[in-house]
């Protein structure tokens, strides 16, 4: 998957006999061990390498679950309870996949962040990006789906709840949603290809970190300095330095993660999807999965019609909106500067953008009413308008600080900063 040149040698009479056919080794080789890194990556960029474990996480404990669920709305819920309670270690399935989709979007915001942070999306970085973002689409998809599985009444009414979206869409509404149900309501049609497409997706998802991995491996890897690699001397090996700290980084986040599946297994979900799905009792309050709320809050602030768009497929158009913006963020910063280190007014910009997005995903776990929508309107618009107007604009006024002329310089003028100080002593 390098893009530069294999430095690759077998050893041994078999390892030249396979580097001949089938060069898998040749290609972990220049991939993982040789492959050239910026030599200043810092922590932000290890969640890639944490992505990657929690997927197989999902994968691994999902198929052994899969052995004892029952996809039927009659067995469902009793079978997971079964789980829980009669199969050999199942409780602990269970709740390493339950939390293990948390804490899967916990990784996968923190990358996003990073992205946004560090310009990783601009040219020649677009495909890695937009391969992302469908990773992104897909794993929403996988999630939503999966919390159907349980058949609790949460499963039931968000189900219930997610696909009535698609009846605003003119014309093609009802159809898209009949197709999704297998019927005119959430009933076992639905949770039959829920359950089929919620097994397929992951693959499909590991179909397409190959491809995201591959792409950013001919790019090459941004560094917070947002400067491409010049001499040799800007980077080092793979393989002991990234694996090593990738290594690192991720026995600290599995700690945190066996912390909730031990300490705290059920804070995450919600106590209603213990209750068995009723078609005839509607919950309180319908809340979907944390991971979804601040889109939840985006659909719930359009309270009035655009024009023609009425509120309702104002708000669906409004949360695809959301995400759709962000397939076109490498044309949309217009800045030359990449990393936000040298970006003062960028830099402002994206944290008061990190705490809307939190603020919405608060205000989607509110009920839709008084201040909480007026709240979730201001969000939505700063939401929005980070996208299409501060990205654009600032990009084009601001100015931004020097830069460094390499990443070797950049690391050794915070070395020389770091260690002032000390010499003074
Ligand atoms: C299953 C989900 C994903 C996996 C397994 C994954 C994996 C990785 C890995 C291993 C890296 C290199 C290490 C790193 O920079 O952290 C990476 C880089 C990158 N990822 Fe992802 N990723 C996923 C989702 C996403 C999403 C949702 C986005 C954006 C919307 C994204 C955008 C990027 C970009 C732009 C880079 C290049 C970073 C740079 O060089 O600055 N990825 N990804």
């Amino acid at each position: 998957m390098s893009g530069g040149h294999s430095t690759y040698t077998p050893k041994t009479g078999l390892g030249r006999w396979m580097d001949s056919r089938l060069p898998v080794p040749r290609l972990v080789y220049d991939s993982f061990i040789a492959y050239p890194v910026p030599r200043n990556l810092n922590y932000a960029y290890t969640f890639g390498g944490i992505l990657a474990m929690m997927l197989v996480v999902q994968i691994v404990t999902g198929i052994v679950l899969a052995m004892h669920y029952a996809a039927s709305t009659e067995l469902a819920f009793g079978s997971v309870e079964k789980i829980m309670r009669d199969v050999n270690s199942g409780w602990l399935l269970r709740y390493l996949h339950a939390n293990g989709a948390s804490f899967f979007f916990i990784a996968v915001y923190i990358h996003i962040f990073r992205g946004l942070y560090y310009g990783s999306y601009k040219a020649p970085r677009e495909v890695v990006w937009i391969l992302g973002v469908i990773l992104y689409l897909l794993m929403m998809a996988t999630g939503f789906m999966g919390y159907v599985l349980p058949w609790g009444q949460m499963s039931f009414w968000g189900a219930t709840v997610i696909t009535g979206f698609f009846t605003a869409i003119p014309l093609v509404g009802e159809w898209i949603q009949q197709l999704l149900l297998g019927g005119f309501a959430v009933d076992n049609p639905t949770l039959n290809r829920f359950f089929s497409l919620h097994y397929l997706l992951p693959f499909m998802i590991a179909g397409v970190v190959v491809l995201h991995v591959w792409a950013f491996h001919v790019t090459g890897q941004t560094n917070p300095t947002g400067i491409e690699i010049k001499h040799k001397t800007d980077t080092v090996p793979f393989t002991p330095y990234a694996t090593i700290k990738d290594g690192f980084a991720m026995v600290v986040f599995l700690a945190v993660f066996a912390y909730f599946v031990f300490y705290m297994p059920n804070y995450l979900g919600h106590p209603d999807n213990y209750i068995p799905a009723d078609p005839l009792k509607t919950p309180a309050h319908i809340v979907p999965e944390w991971y979804y709320l601040p889109f939840y809050a985006i659909l719930r602030a359009i309270t009035f019609n655009i024009g023609p768009i009425d509120s309702k497929l104002g708000g669906v158009l409004a949360m695809f909106g959301a995400i759709a913006v962000l397939f076109f963020v490498p044309w949309l910063d217009t800045s030359k500067v990449r990393s936000a280190v040298y970006r003062p007014w960028y830099k402002l910009f994206f944290w008061l953008f990190v705490i809307d997005t939190v603020f919405l995903g608060w205000l989607g776990s509110r009920p839709a009413e008084g201040a909480y929508v007026i709240m979730s309107q201001i969000g939505t618009f700063y939401y929005f308008a980070f996208f299409l107007i501060i990205m654009p604009v600032l990009g084009l006024i601001e100015t931004p600080r020097r830069l460094p002329n390499s990443i070797t310089e950049a690391v050794l003028e915070k070395n020389k900063t770091a260690a002032a100080p000390q010499s003074a002593n």
